[in-house]
């Protein structure tokens, strides 16, 4: 026998601008043809100017607590991947806590950028696991429309906004790769490649900034460390790629989604895709893509999926899990 942590819910919000990139037109020298061809990008969401990333991160949780049949009363805690929270403090996830009607329990946020969501459910399932909670709510919420440079090309057509959330449950599994839950994970970081991918400002340097991306450098890391980290968390699993259902990558460029797949030896029809509709939501993509995903009839109970994603850091890691 052997404790794992089991999906019992998942949900999303997107907010309701929905911005074609022909909008883009207007303002830049670009076109919805290099925007389609290049990030495989075609529309994307954006907060209304008055709402948060708490906002949209409370209605993702809304969601995946009913999706489960809870409420804010049965959560032990909330971590919450973000790299766009409402304030400099407190966390994102006190604010949700609070709006959930939670008044026991512990909630915190957890900064990877785009691999923000990996790390966090790699997070609560060592919470759970090491009997610091039961139920968690994970969630990957994102305001990323807030640090774009709108002159800038080369970044502020290729990221949207959003959130996602899924309910984890301590569950009892027979230890085996066959059980349901949280199978294994594979977590990195290396500090030296900080200038590919940075916001050149924060509390400490007296601005918010805005996003700096070396964008073919990021590309050649994320190709060459994505399928690594897949593998990595589905050996550790005890698993290989040819018993995966789903892959459900970390949504920035279908290139590198289809490049990841290639190189993990597994067609395109079984790697969730949402890039097109949703662009790049950093922390937040994966969990759209499994709600997304759930909700297109794609990812069954059973199934096994790997997660994979990369950000600025560089971060990046990879969770196996049987939905
Ligand atoms: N419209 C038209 N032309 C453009 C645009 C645009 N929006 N943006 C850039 N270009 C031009 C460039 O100026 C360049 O022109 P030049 O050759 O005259 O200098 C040309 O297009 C090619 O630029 P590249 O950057 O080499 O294009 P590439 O094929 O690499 O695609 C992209 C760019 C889409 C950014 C890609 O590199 C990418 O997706 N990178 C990875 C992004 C990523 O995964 N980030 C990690 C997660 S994000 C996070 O953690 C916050």
């Amino acid at each position: 026998m052997a404790g794992r942590s089991v999906v019992v819910g998942v949900g999303h919000y997107l907010p309701e601008r929905v911005v074609p990139n022909a909008e883009f037109e207007k303002t830049l020298d670009t076109s919805d043809e290099w925007i389609r061809t290049r990030s495989g990008i075609e529309r994307r969401h954006f907060a209304a100017e008055d709402e948060t990333t708490s906002d949209l991160a409370t209605r993702a949780a809304e969601a995946a607590l009913a999706d489960a049949g809870l409420t804010g009363e049965d959560i032990d805690a909330i971590v919450l991947a973000t790299s766009t929270a409402d304030l400099t403090f407190p966390s994102a996830a006190t604010m949700v806590q609070a709006r959930l009607g939670m008044t026991k329990g512990f909630a915190f946020d957890v900064q990877a950028v785009c691999a923000g969501f990996v790390f966090a459910l790699s997070n609560a399932n060592a919470l759970i696991l090491s009997g610091q909670a039961k139920r968690v709510l994970v969630i990957g919420a994102e305001t990323f429309s807030r640090i774009m440079d709108w002159t800038d090309r080369s970044t502020c057509v290729l990221f949207g906004d959003g959130a996602g959330a899924l309910v984890l449950e301590l569950q009892e599994g027979e230890g085996t790769p066959q059980d349901r839950g949280i199978l294994a994970t594979d977590l990195n970081s290396d500090g030296r490649y900080k200038d590919l991918l940075y916001v050149d400002g924060g509390v400490s340097t007296h601005t918010t900034g805005h996003l700096r991306m070396q964008g073919n450098q990021v590309f050649r890391h994320a190709v060459e460390k994505l399928a690594k980290t897949a593998e990595i968390a589905l050996d550790r699993a005890g698993l290989g790629a040819d018993d995966v259902d789903w892959i459900v990558p970390h949504q920035a460029n279908i290139r590198i989604i289809q490049g990841t797949a290639k190189k993990m030896g597994l067609p395109m029809d079984r790697v969730v895709v949402t890039v097109q509709d949703h662009g790049n939501t950093s922390a937040a993509s994966i969990p759209l893509a499994l709600s997304v995903g759930k909700e297109r009839g794609q990812i069954k109970p059973g199934d096994l999926i790997v997660t994979e994603a990369i950000g600025g850091g560089l971060a990046w890691g990879a969770v196996a899990l049987r939905w």
